[in-house]
């Protein structure tokens, strides 16, 4: 006797069979299925045709299933919000500028210190519920607003008791390196965030960077990483987002899983990441909010593969349905809705190292579904703003 099973989708979208992050013509192939149920036993996908015997049954009549989406790339812990630097913006001032003036990430940052781990823990969970009814089954979530080895610990401490806690499965990184706090001498605090790696290893699977001009340079970003592979870490990197920084060709030369945002790579941070394979996370919320556009064509037709994310965050993108940056990913980047989906299912479990176990509809793996209330899966990226997602079925269990 199965757990569950699904039975008459019009259509099953499984983006099964890739063993690694689909590139160039795959991209467009997401292996769809009719007349097929799916059944469900201890949370993982056990039989995909005919129907089992289960102990609970969802009729999709008429219905389209796909994966549950990755959101590969959030920094959803932290406290109060931007709204005020919202409205400068609109008056004329640039991120930058606001950054420079003290707002941006260290108006965030008080913030969030200020914030109790309790409050910080509800709000997360808040933000987790709204995630799952827009079909997040898997997220990343990074520290960084911390920016002390006392307040990044109570960030990654939330994260990690939000992972117990919420059905969304979590992966965590550790961010330390968002930006250089106001009253340390740079050079101090990243000896202090590699002092600190031991111990936040506990807690996060990957160390990311925020290497940009004015933040951290090409050659601080690497001696961090450097710290963080060697502590066990894999890696991430904020490249290239604001400006040529290095980012990209540091993912290549540190191996790095993904390189983020990368709206200004090189040519040679192109070639390694080609070379070696890294994934290049795409974060169309971040180039609505700051009116940038990254390359996707170029990274597709190049055969780099792609991922998507939300970026979820206070400044420059408090978006966190995926739908929605699906639709963006489509209308700003020019994705097809096929390229967006692999992006935001299958690639995006691999930028989370996890590709192996959960981001396609097969057998063996985790049983995170969504039954959507469309036509057809063109429609996803086509009603901007419509949440298509009637049902969630996360580990087998309808949440
Ligand atoms: O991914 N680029 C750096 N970090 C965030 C923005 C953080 C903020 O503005 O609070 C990003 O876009
Ligand atoms: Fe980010």
């Amino acid at each position: 006797m199965e757990d569950l099973t699904i039975v008459n989708a019009k259509e099953v979208i499984t983006l099964s069979g890739h063993k690694k992050p689909v590139v160039g013509k795959k991209i467009e192939n997401l292996n769809i299925l009719k007349n097929v149920s799916i059944s469900v036993k201890n949370g993982k996908i056990s039989n995909i045709g005919k129907p089992l015997k289960a102990k609970k049954t969802i009729d999709a009549k008429g219905k389209i299933v796909i994966p549950g989406f990755v959101d590969s790339h959030t920094h959803l812990v932290f406290g109060g919000n931007r709204a005020k630097e919202f409205e400068q913006r609109l008056n004329g001032k640039t991120y930058k500028e606001i950054a420079a003036a003290g707002g941006g990430i260290f108006n965030t940052v008080g913030m969030t210190r200020n914030a109790s781990e309790k409050d910080l823990f509800e709000t997360g969970m808040k933000r987790l519920d709204y995630a799952l009814n827009w079909g997040t089954t898997t997220i990343e979530i990074k520290s960084g607003y911390g920016l002390n080895y006392k307040e990044e610990m109570k960030i990654l401490r939330v994260i990690k008791k939000l992972s117990r806690q919420h059905p969304v499965e979590i992966v965590s990184t550790f961010l330390g390196a968002h930006e250089i706090p106001r009253d340390k001498d740079r050079n101090k605090y990243i000896d202090e965030l590699i002092k600190m790696m031991p111990e936040v290893k506990k807690y996060a699977y990957f160390c990311d960077v925020f290497c940009e001009k004015g933040v951290f340079t090409k050659e601080e970003s690497k001696k961090i990483l450097m710290a963080a592979k060697k502590t066990g870490f894999g890696l991430k990197i904020h490249a290239d987002e604001l400006s040529s920084s290095g980012g990209s060709e540091l993912a290549g030369e540190l191996d790095a899983v993904s390189a983020d945002h990368i709206v200004y790579p090189s040519d040679k941070g192109l070639e390694l990441m080609k070379k070696k394979g890294i994934i290049a996370t795409l974060l169309p919320g971040a180039c609505l909010y700051l009116e940038h556009r990254a390359p996707a064509k170029k990274f597709i037709d190049m055969e780099i593969p792609i991922a998507l994310g939300s970026d979820f965050n206070p400044g420059s993108s408090p978006i966190l349905a995926m739908p929605i940056i699906i639709s963006l990913s489509c209308i700003l980047l020019k994705l097809t809705p096929a390229q967006a989906l692999v992006a935001g299912t299958i690639n995006s479990a691999y930028a989370l190292g996890i590709g192996d176990k959960t981001g396609s509809i097969e057998v063996g793996k985790t049983a995170d579904m969504l039954v959507l209330n469309v036509d057809s899966w063109q429609e996803i990226p086509y009603w901007l703003g419509f949440n298509p997602v009637e049902r969630v079925v996360k580990e087998g269990k309808e949440v």
